[in-house]
């Protein structure tokens, strides 16, 4: 008689192949695949019909690469227009999901200054508008200083704003490293149709971006070139409104921004 142990490693036995799909008797009488030489075995095998009600097991999906995607479509956008479409339909971020809208940009788009700030928070959530609640009106304010606004019809005063992220993360986290190696190419043809004199990222996370670099403290003030453009790090206004002192670094900072205007004009 069969041991207590046989039964139960047959059962499991059975039952992975319940598992794996092997549920169907395929022939009226059972093969005994033992008395079988290996050589009748395989054309006889190869003679099972396969079952209708049975699909064959489709092969696993190849892993996408959503950066990859990402590329190709920003790169068949021709205008900012058709970037936006191309953004919107863009399904393989998560970021998206949690998202209620879509922001892609606000202000003059044939502005001399662009700005690349972090991603929307609540209010620019659902106003679909980059930088619309107390950061971003802080920001105006600063933008107001030194004679720049997003509102001005006229190029040599506006500025144009962006994110590098078009959708709201969950809980207004910073989004991580491979939602911004895979959204990066978007900010980066955004910059190209946009064509700005001037980049401005506030914050790390469009260092990171577009400078491969975060420490923002570190590299605020200090030029350097995304795209062959002059670009500024700053302070995001939000630091600035939990750290006041630290405007006087971006009074700084705008003032430089102000001077390498006026110097390009000139050139
Ligand atoms: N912070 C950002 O970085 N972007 C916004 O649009 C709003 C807040």
């Amino acid at each position: 008689m069969e041991s207590h142990a046989e039964y139960w490693a047959s059962r499991a036995a059975l039952e992975w192949q319940v598992e794996m799909g092997a549920d169907e008797a395929m022939l009226d009488a059972p093969v005994d695949r033992y008395a079988a030489s290996a050589d009748e075995a395989a054309p006889r095998a190869a003679a099972i019909p396969a079952s209708p009600s049975r699909p064959a097991i489709p092969e696993p999906a190849p892993a996408i690469d959503a950066a990859a995607m990402a590329r190709a479509a920003a790169a068949r956008a021709e205008t900012l227009d058709d970037l936006r479409q191309v953004i919107s339909g863009f399904e393989l971020c998560e970021l998206k999901r949690g998202a209620k809208n879509t922001v892609f940009g606000d202000g003059n788009a044939t502005a001399r200054v662009m700005i690349v700030g972090e991603a929307p928070g609540r209010d620019e959530d659902i106003e679909g508008r980059p930088f619309v609640g107390r950061a971003g009106q802080l920001l105006d304010r600063m933008l107001e200083a030194i004679g720049l606004s997003r509102t001005s019809p006229d190029a040599q005063n506006a500025v144009y704003i962006t994110n590098v992220s078009p959708w709201r993360p969950p809980s207004n986290r910073t989004p991580d490293a491979a939602e911004i190696a895979m959204l990066l190419p978007f900010v980066q043809r955004h910059i190209e149709l946009a064509d700005p004199d001037v980049i401005v990222m506030v914050g790390n996370t469009p260092c990171q971006a577009l400078l491969g670099q975060t420490g923002i403290t570190r590299l605020r003030g200090n030029w350097a070139q995304v795209l062959g453009k002059p670009a500024l790090p700053m302070f995001h206004p939000a630091y600035l409104l939990r750290n006041p002192a630290a405007k006087r670094e971006a009074w700084a900072d705008l003032l430089a921004l102000k001077a390498r205007l006026k110097s390009l004009k000139k050139a």
